[in-house]
């Protein structure tokens, strides 16, 4: 019976995981940098931590969520996004009580049943990051700085980093009421979605992708128009912070992003360097989501990056960085001397340096021919002749060049020379 992936996922392998995992090794220095602490939370949860977290009327909520009911009967949920979990462990745990702002990072597989294309998965992995506990709008410049600062080290180009204000509970329902006056007299040239949109959510209308829609939102009242004096002030001073830092960005105040919870600075991080799918990062500011989840109110900052996109544009320029090497490659020469290359694979092993061997040994062409394939820094070769002479080979991989080192000292020999 053959068995295939199922559509929209896919193998992440050996020659890609090496990069992911110095992506991920990039993540984990800067973010600490800044203070941020890795958080693991669980990929499946209650179905009601989304529909409540992002929200009922969402594309995610009502169209892409992996649900089903548990053993028990319960409803679960193969999680969509990490907000909604992370201020659930973030309540749970009471976290608030232990220290004022708690900054998280969390690295893992997301799931959504969308239309798999280019650079849009069913289940994909997210690097996300949410610092909680302060309204200050130096969080919201600094965790963008700190998200430019990571794309700048894997050295990223031709990346747009687009902020807008969405508001507040203050602003948000006047601005709404000004936006669906000056839609209602065109609602029969906007798309059946944005129909719906309009009774619901009409700020969504704004993200709409089609033509005709987008049209029209480009002249419709700007949320930054709108915005009360708190609001106003926050994202001014966001703005400010990150002209300190010489960090562009645009303001787009078409930015509405598709989750529920967002308040105030929302932004989003595109790259020409992707085709329809351009967003590798999103995120902002959700100061109601915990307090809605009964903690204490608790206004928070975050976002979200997709890795397969952010690593399908990092230039891996230097291999060196991320390929793994083979140090040393055993070549024996005799069945009886299994033994003693298997415990030197060991002894160097245990001084930090990666070794292999050749299981099933073999003429020295086709050892040989494996050590090159394992793209080994030296080979280290011995038969009997070499046991006798009480002398090894090593052989440099690169150069060619072979030297000699005495069998009884050959591992303190290696290390000398690896300094691993
Ligand atoms: P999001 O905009 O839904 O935000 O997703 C963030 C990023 O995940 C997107 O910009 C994109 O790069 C990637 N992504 C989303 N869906 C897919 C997919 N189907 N295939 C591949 N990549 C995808 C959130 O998830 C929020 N939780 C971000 C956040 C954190 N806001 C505050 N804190």
């Amino acid at each position: 019976m053959k068995i295939q992936s199922i559509r929209g996922v896919k193998d992440i392998m050996p020659g890609e995981t090496e990069k992911w995992q110095w992506v991920e090794r990039k993540a984990n220095i800067i973010f600490s940098r800044y203070g941020f602490n890795e958080i693991r939370p669980p990929i499946f949860e209650k179905t009601k931590l989304f529909t409540r977290g992002i929200g009922e009327a969402t594309d995610i909520v009502e169209k892409e969520m992996y649900t089903f009911e548990d053993r028990s009967g319960e409803k679960v949920t193969l999680r969509p996004e990490g907000t909604a979990s992370v201020v659930r462990a973030f309540i749970e745990h009471k976290m608030y009580a232990s220290k004022a702002l708690q900054k998280l990072y969390y690295i893992g597989p997301m799931f959504r049943y969308e239309r798999p294309q280019a650079g849009r998965f069913r289940q994909f992995y997210q690097i996300g990051v949410e610092a909680m506990g302060s309204h200050n709008p130096a969080i919201d410049a600094e965790v963008m700085i700190m998200l430019m600062d990571f794309f700048h080290t894997l050295g990223l180009k031709g990346l747009k980093l687009q902020i807008n204000s969405l508001g507040c509970c203050e602003c948000r329902p006047a601005y709404r009421e000004i936006l669906k006056k000056a839609i209602h007299s065109q609602l029969s040239c906007l798309c059946k979605n944005c129909n719906q949109r309009y009774q619901r959510n009409p700020m969504r209308i704004l993200d709409c992708k089609i033509k005709s829609c987008q049209d029209i939102a480009v002249n419709l009242p700007k949320t930054t128009d709108n915005l009360c004096h708190e609001c106003d002030v926050h994202f001014k001073e966001v703005q400010s912070l990150l002209d300190t830092t010489k960090v562009l960005y645009d303001i787009d105040f078409m930015l509405v992003r598709g989750l529920d919870y967002y308040t105030h600075t929302a932004f989003e991080v595109t790259s020409s360097q992707l085709g329809a799918q351009n967003a590798i990062c999103g995120g902002g500011r959700y100061n109601t989501l915990v307090e809605e989840f009964e903690g204490p109110a608790t206004p928070c900052f975050g976002f979200a990056l997709g890795l397969e996109r952010l690593i399908s544009i990092v230039p891996f320029s230097n291999p060196n960085d991320y390929e793994k090497k083979t140090d040393i490659y055993i070549i024996y020469l005799g069945a009886n001397l299994k033994v003693k290359a298997f415990d030197l694979a060991h002894l160097l092993r245990a001084g930090s340096l990666s070794v292999e061997i050749d299981y099933d040994g073999g003429s020295i062409k086709s050892q040989m021919r494996k050590a090159d394939k394992s793209a080994s820094r030296y080979a280290l070769i011995f038969g009997e002749n070499e046991i006798k002479s009480g002398n090894y080979q090593l052989k440099d991989m690169n150069s060619g060049k072979q030297i000699i080192i005495p069998a009884n000292s050959c591992v303190e020999e290696i290390f000398k020379l690896l300094n691993p």
